[in-house]
Formats: C-alpha cells, structure tokens, sequence
C-alpha cells in the first residue's frame, strides 16, 4: 500500500532527482579521490593549486634519504596526518629497512598533511619519495603558502637535523653494498678476523699502519700542513693470498671510530660515484673496493669505461672526499689503467705474493691448530709447489678434514694433495 507512494515520491519528484544527481555526484567525486594525483591531494589540503604554493626541496643520497625518511616517519607517528600519494597513479608507498635485527618501514613515496600547530604554526604538506633508478636518491618536498616559505625552510632544517644526530644509521657500521637486481646495502657484522688469524709479512701491515694515521693519529698534522686526509692503498697479488681477508682485518679494527663500506665489483662497477657521496656524514670512512681490475680496466685496451672515469672522479679530488681511506684489491695489476695506479690515485701499492715454504707450514699450522695430531708440517709444505696460496692451504686442510675427520697423519694430508682437487682447475670436457 505504502510502496508506490514512496516510489512515487523519490523517482517522481524534481526535488527528489535532485538529490539523486547530487548524491551521483559524490560517488564520483569520492571514487575521483581514491585515484587522487599528488597535485589534488596538495590542493585538497591547503586550499590552494601547488603551482601557487612554496616549495621548499632537498635531494639526498640513497644511505641519507632513509635518516630522512624515518625522521619523518617520527612525526607521522605522532601527529597521524592524513596522507596521499606522492607520486601519479601510485598509492602513498612504504619500504622496508633492515638495520640490525630491526626492520623499520619507512615512507618511500608518500605525501602527508599536516594542519596547522603540528608540525608549523601553518599547514604543510610533505612529500618524499625514492627513486627506483639511477642512484636511488630521495627528494623531500614541504608545500606551504607562499608568504610562510620560512616556516617550511624550518620544518625541513628539523628534519635534516633529526636525520644526522638521531637517524644516521649507517654511521660507525659496517656496511657491505652489492648488486643484485637493484644496488642493496647492510649493515653486516664487525669483521671477527684479526691480525695474528692471516700469516702476512710484518712491513705489510705496517705499511697500512702509516697510511691508516693519515686518518687516525696524524689527521691534525696532515690538515694543519694542507696535506689531504684522503689515502688510497691498493693490494696486489695473486687470488687467494689474503687481500680481501687484510681489508675485512682492518675494518674490524676501525668500525665504530669508522664508517666501513664494503663494495663488491659488480657494485663498484655501477655505483662508486653514489657510495663516495654517502660518505660525506659518516666522518672518517674505509671504502673496500674489491677486485677493482674486474671493472677499472685498461683504456689501450679500450675496456677501461665509465666506471674508470668515475674512479678517478672520486680518487683524484675533482670530487673532495676528506677523510676516506680507500683499501682496493686488484688480482692483476697488469689490467689496471696506469691513471688509476699513478700514485696521486694510490698514495701505496702493497704487493703481495704467495707464501714460501716457511710462511706454507705456519699458515697449514694455523689451520690445524688444536688438533691433537702428530704430523710432518715441514714435510708437507715442501712438498707443495711455489704458486699454493693461503686459500689453498686452507682448501688442503678443509679436504683431509672432511676425508678423514680428525683422524689426520702426514701420509693422509700428502694423499690429498696428491690428488690435486684442492686447486681450482677449469672444467674439462662437456657436464651437459
Ligand atoms: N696469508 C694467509 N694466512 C692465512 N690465511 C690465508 C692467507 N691468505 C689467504 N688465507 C685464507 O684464504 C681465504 C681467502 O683469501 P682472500 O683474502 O679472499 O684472498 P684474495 O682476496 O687475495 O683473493 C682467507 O679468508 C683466509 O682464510
Ligand atoms: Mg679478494
């Protein structure tokens, strides 16, 4: 009885197709909101079109760009804002950061209004975002009426502030940056290996002593001279004979005073400019540049390409990176361009060689300390050829070890080494 007259009443009145437009209308506008674009969600927010706001900017490194993000992440935490995308079509993004045993989210790409009394006396909105490509840098941008561009300058100083004294991570760290399908970084542990672990000539570790004060004891000397506080040491040799092992030595020893940033070839290949940067807040900072002749090639050779030109860049003081140690290891010398090498680049070259036969036995010693077995070290070690490193030492001991348990004798370790799998050798033949 009832339902017709109500049908009526809403289909058939003007007033009531009013009301169905109008509340149309929302629905669209509400479903236009949820795709909203950086620039509506600005205007939506301080009333005004971003073209006719200021804007106060920074561009940060990738290693500051995450101090940054979770110094802002702190005041979305307190203050809640309302937030929005920073970036067209793409809904307000988060990234995952691992330092130590935390993962912290932080923002990535996010846009976030603060009312007024927050985080200024006016409205700000902030956006951050990381870009995907290149050097994955940070751009921050704080959004406010043109007459209070000061306001907004403050609010970015705080957070930059924030970011060095409360966020700065990665400083005092080991840091180890690879490249898998985009250039990652972690903090790893502080390296276990000391000293007394590598048997390794004395003058070798005395001449990383000399260049290591130029940073440490004589750092106030070297500045008050106009001598850099910048050294760049490459080790030499053969692999397997304790360069990368020398480096992770050293950096065990300097975390914590230092910043340690550990870069593998293929990182080094695409990103020495970006990991020299970073190293402008970490205070005095050791680069490992490992297996530099990988991707500093010759240029006679015509393989020497951008990574050369950016090697020099960072080595050579067109780019002033004070208080840098930069430990390199190269296999091969021979294929290094002789710009990189020109001692401006490399204030040492530290040339190391296999073990003699006396270095051998200490060095299968070290290996088999603890074990209570009676063997022949001197025996085995003249038995090995002149071109065994430390690795295959080591590689010798790994394989009697796994043969025979702890059950050694001399005659067991020199059958291992007799059958001479313990030396890498290139395949043979087809395995397919
Ligand atoms: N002189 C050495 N004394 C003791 N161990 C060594 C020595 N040289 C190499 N080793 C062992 O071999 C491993 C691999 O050596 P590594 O430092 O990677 O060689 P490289 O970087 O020169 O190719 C080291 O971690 C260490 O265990
Ligand atoms: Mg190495």
């Amino acid at each position: 009885m009832e339902n017709p007259t109500t049908q009526s009443r809403l289909l058939g009145e003007p007033h009531d197709v009013r009301r169905a437009l109008q509340l149309l209308g929302e629905l669209l506008t509400d479903s236009a909101a949820t795709t909203e674009s950086p620039e509506s969600f600005i205007w939506r927010a301080l009333g005004a079109p971003p073209t006719s706001l200021a804007c106060e900017s920074i561009n940060t490194t990738a290693w500051a760009g995450v101090s940054l993000s979770a110094a802002l992440n702190d005041l979305i935490l307190k203050f809640e804002p309302t937030l929005g995308p920073a970036v067209s079509d793409q809904a307000p993004t988060w990234t995952q950061v691992r330092i130590d045993d935390e993962t912290l989210s932080l923002p990535a790409a996010t846009a976030a209004h603060f009312p007024a009394g927050t985080v200024a006396e006016i409205p700000v909105v902030i956006q951050i975002e990381r870009n995907e490509y290149g050097d994955y840098d940070w751009d921050l941008r704080i959004f406010a009426d043109p007459t209070r561009r000061a306001d907004a300058r403050e609010v970015l100083d705080e957070l930059s502030r924030t970011a060095i004294e409360e966020k700065n991570f990665y400083r005092g760290r080991v840091v180890a940056v690879d490249l898998g399908l985009t250039l990652q970084w972690k903090i790893i542990d502080r390296p276990a290996l000391r000293r007394d672990d590598l048997i390794i000539k004395p003058d070798v570790w005395s001449e990383l002593d000399l260049n290591i004060s130029a940073l440490t004891d004589r750092a106030e000397v070297m500045r008050e001279r106009g001598f850099s506080t910048r050294r760049g040491v490459l080790l030499a040799g053969p692999p397997g004979v304790g360069k990368s092992a020398i480096a992770r030595v050293i950096a065990g020893e300097l975390v914590g005073d230092f910043t340690v940033i550990i870069v593998d070839a293929r990182a080094g290949a695409s990103a020495l400019r970006a990991v020299y940067r970073e190293t402008e807040r970490f205070g005095p900072t050791l680069v490992v540049l490992e297996d530099v002749d990988l991707y500093l090639g010759d240029r006679r050779r015509g393989d020497g390409g951008s990574a050369l030109a950016d090697f020099l860049a960072v080595m050579d003081g067109a780019e002033e990176y004070e208080e840098v140690l930069t430990i390199a290891s190269t296999n091969d010398p021979a294929a290094l361009d002789a710009a990189a090498v020109r001692s401006a680049r490399f204030d040492s070259i530290i040339t190391l060689g296999y073990p003699d036969q006396a270095d051998r036995a200490r060095i299968l010693r070290r290996y088999l300390a603890g074990l209570d077995v009676d063997l022949d070290i001197e025996a085995i070690a003249a038995m090995l050829p002149d071109n065994v490193s430390g690795a295959d030492l080591r590689e010798i001991v790994r394989r009697a070890l796994l043969a025979h348990g702890t059950d050694l004798t001399t005659e067991r370790i020199r059958q291992v080494i007799k059958e001479g799998r313990w030396q890498p050798e290139p395949l043979q033949g087809s395995y397919l």
